[in-house]
């Protein structure tokens, strides 16, 4: 029988209806629930209680049942394949999707930077580049020696606001599904406001997101993509000379951390290949880039946003969840050994899917652009890269467009309260 998961701290309960056929799954929440209040009540109430129980079975026994028929006859009109059962989320992939591998290690490297200690390489980079910026403001006058710099007066003021988001940031890092309804406000709200609005709950009617696969430059979907209501663009890619393909609206900026570290080596921290008006939406890979964070925050005109620490989170169990399964599916090997071909505790989703994410969050409608490969395309529409990296695995994550677009729930750790809007793929 499969088990609803509960993570130690009670703060990560998983509500996953493991699977939509089996009502034991469904009822193993209520019974285990009401174990605790049955034990010290009176024999009297006892009988009294089964009755409640046999009675709240049937309800719930037939209201299933209902839902079925009319999932069915949805699915029936839409013309999606029929299975014989709806898909099933597996217990075993869940809880290992579930487990960050890296946790310890980001901990450990939080606390340091908290402390001031820029030990290794990749650190002593981003803090050289964010020195250098310093520098081209105020002069050459401070020594070279980092920690005389950590004193002056220029530096400290970045210093404790860099100290004060990395702390707020990893204090709220845990997993919470219900964030994707929280989308609006953390997002859109800032992005209304910036365009001279009232900020409202009121998702957008349509939003593309535009990937940069080379895929793009087999069609002309430029003016397609601009008659959406908000464009989402990826990574800074330049629209100039492709706008035929790719459109030239672009309403979000949504990038990884590492594009921003670029931009902070740049005079103002400039960022804007698509405006300075053009709000930005950053993740952190590397909790080091709030250096380039808080120096570059004050610079920008337009709202730089980090994304929500609990939606990151959400995106990082839904990929992982998705790459596990492939990876059994596909290999035969043990899930043990998924870590070692996927760069273990580095994996990480790529900006395209946690920027569809978001457009699931604040939009009524999701037009997915160049996103997926062939063999006769390029990897990015905009430059020569080869390779795809390591650390990501596309093919997991078409996989999940692929269920967004035939609307297939449940989604691994996606609350099936959230109401997913249509989402079309073009390709
Ligand atoms: C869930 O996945 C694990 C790992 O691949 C597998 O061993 C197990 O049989 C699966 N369980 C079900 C019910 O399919
Ligand atoms: C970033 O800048 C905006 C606008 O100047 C400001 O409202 C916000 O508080 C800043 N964020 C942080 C974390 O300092």
């Amino acid at each position: 029988m499969p088990k609803v998961l509960q993570d130690k701290d009670g703060s990560e309960t998983l509500t996953v209806k493991i699977s939509p056929n089996d009502f034991w799954a469904h009822l193993a929440i209520p019974i285990d629930c009401s174990v605790k209040h049955v034990l010290p009540m009176k024999r009297s109430v006892r009988p009294l209680f089964g009755v409640l129980l046999v009675v709240v079975f049937i309800a719930t026994l037939s209201i299933r049942t209902m839902v079925r028929r009319d999932l069915v006859s949805i699915e029936l009109e839409s013309r999606v394949l029929i299975q014989d059962s709806l898909p099933v989320l597996n217990a075993t992939l869940l809880k290992y999707a579930a487990t960050d591998i890296g946790e310890e290690r980001s901990k450990q490297e939080i606390q340091q930077l908290l402390d001031g200690n820029f030990g290794s390489q990749a650190r002593q980079r981003t803090f050289v580049s964010w020195r250098r910026f310093i520098h081209s403001d105020v002069g050459d006058k401070y020594s070279k020696n980092v920690p005389a710099t950590l004193r002056s007066p220029f530096f400290h003021r970045y210093w404790l606001d860099f100290r004060k988001v990395l702390h707020d940031w990893a204090r709220k890092k845990r997993f919470q599904p219900n964030i994707m309804s929280e989308l609006t406000r953390l997002v859109k709200h800032s992005i209304d406001k910036h365009n001279g609005l009232v900020g409202s709950d009121e998702r957008y009617l349509s939003c593309a997101v535009v990937g940069n696969s080379g895929i793009l430059l087999n069609k002309d979907y430029g003016e397609l993509i601009d008659s959406h209501e908000v464009v989402i663009r990826l990574n800074n890619a330049r629209v100039g000379n492709f706008e035929k393909k790719v459109g030239s609206k672009t309403s979000i900026s949504f990038v990884n951390s590492n594009i921003l570290h670029l931009c902070a080596r740049r005079a103002g921290c400039y960022c804007h290949p698509y405006g300075q008006n053009v709000p930005i939406v950053m993740y952190m890979c590397q909790p080091a880039h709030f250096l380039d964070y808080t120096v570059c925050n004050s610079s920008h005109k337009a709202p730089l946003l980090v994304t929500d620490p609990r939606f990151d989170v959400l995106c990082s169990r839904i990929v992982k969840y998705y790459s596990l399964k492939r990876f059994v599916e596909e290999t035969g090997k043990p899930l043990e050994e998924w870590s070692s071909a996927h760069d273990g505790s580095l994996f990480h989703y790529s900006s395209g899917m946690q920027a569809v994410m978001l457009a699931l969050g604040i939009c009524d409608k999701v037009s997915i652009f160049g996103f997926g490969k062939s063999v006769s395309a390029k990897h990015h529409y905009h430059t020569n890269q080869k390779a795809e990296l390591h650390l990501h695995d596309y093919e997991a994550e078409y996989q999940f467009y692929h269920d967004l677009v035939n609307g297939q729930r449940p989604i691994p750790f996606l609350s099936e309260k959230f109401k997913l809007p249509p989402v079309v793929m073009y390709q």
